[in-house]
């Protein structure tokens, strides 16, 4: 089969290549605080795990310029809380990608309900099925975008979403962002058996 090769740019631009091609990705829904106190939320889909033992995931704010608030959050305080996303809440998590001040909440410009958090201060979000509240655990500048690791230091899970203790993936129908304003869910699955 023909293909054709270049560098990243070739193909639109390297975002384009990259977001586009690397799908369908995770959305961590991330809620920070301001050091003046106000609650921030926004998604981020260059998310995912880095690490089990300790648990850390990451996500990756994007561009040049100056930092987007949850960065600039998580700089001053060194805490957040990462809020899956699922099929249920996937128009409030779009709203909340609007671009507002520092001085603006998108819980309360979106209207979605807070819960406090146990072990950091920025609050989950309420209706969110599983919650990550999350430490700091390093700050990486790559180029213009900063990649963030969290340590996850508490969950929250939602009893719906358990089957004996265990988180149930027939429970969660967590979304994946694909190119542009296009998403997936993960109602629709399929097993394959791993080889020995
Ligand atoms: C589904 C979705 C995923 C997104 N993922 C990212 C991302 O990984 N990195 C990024 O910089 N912006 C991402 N954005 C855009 C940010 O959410 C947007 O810039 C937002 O205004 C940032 O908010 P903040 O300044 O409150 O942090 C995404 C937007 C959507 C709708």
């Amino acid at each position: 089969m023909p293909s054709r090769d270049g560098p990243p740019d070739a193909f639109g631009s390297p975002y384009r290549l990259l977001s586009t091609a690397v799908t369908p990705r995770p959305i961590g829904w991330i809620s920070s605080r301001s050091e003046a106190g106000v609650d921030n939320l926004a998604p981020y889909s260059f998310f995912n795990v880095v690490a089990v033992d300790p648990p850390v995931v990451m996500f990756a704010p994007v561009g040049s310029g100056e930092l987007k608030d949850t960065p600039r959050n998580v700089r001053e305080t060194e805490q957040f809380v990462v809020n899956t996303v699922t099929r249920d809440l996937v128009e409030e998590m779009n709203a909340t990608s609007a671009t507002l001040g520092p001085s603006e909440s998108e819980f309360d410009a979106v209207g979605i309900e807070r819960a406090a958090s146990v072990a950091v201060d920025p609050p989950r979000v309420a209706a969110a099925k599983v919650a990550f509240e999350c430490e700091l655990y390093d700050w990486i500048e790559v180029g213009g975008s900063v990649l963030i690791l969290g340590e996850v230091v508490h969950a929250h899970v939602d009893e719906s979403v358990l089957t004996d203790g265990l988180v149930d993936i027939e429970n969660l129908d967590t979304v994946g962002r694909l190119s542009g304003s296009q998403y997936a869910s993960t109602a629709e699955r399929f097993s394959i058996d791993r080889p020995s």
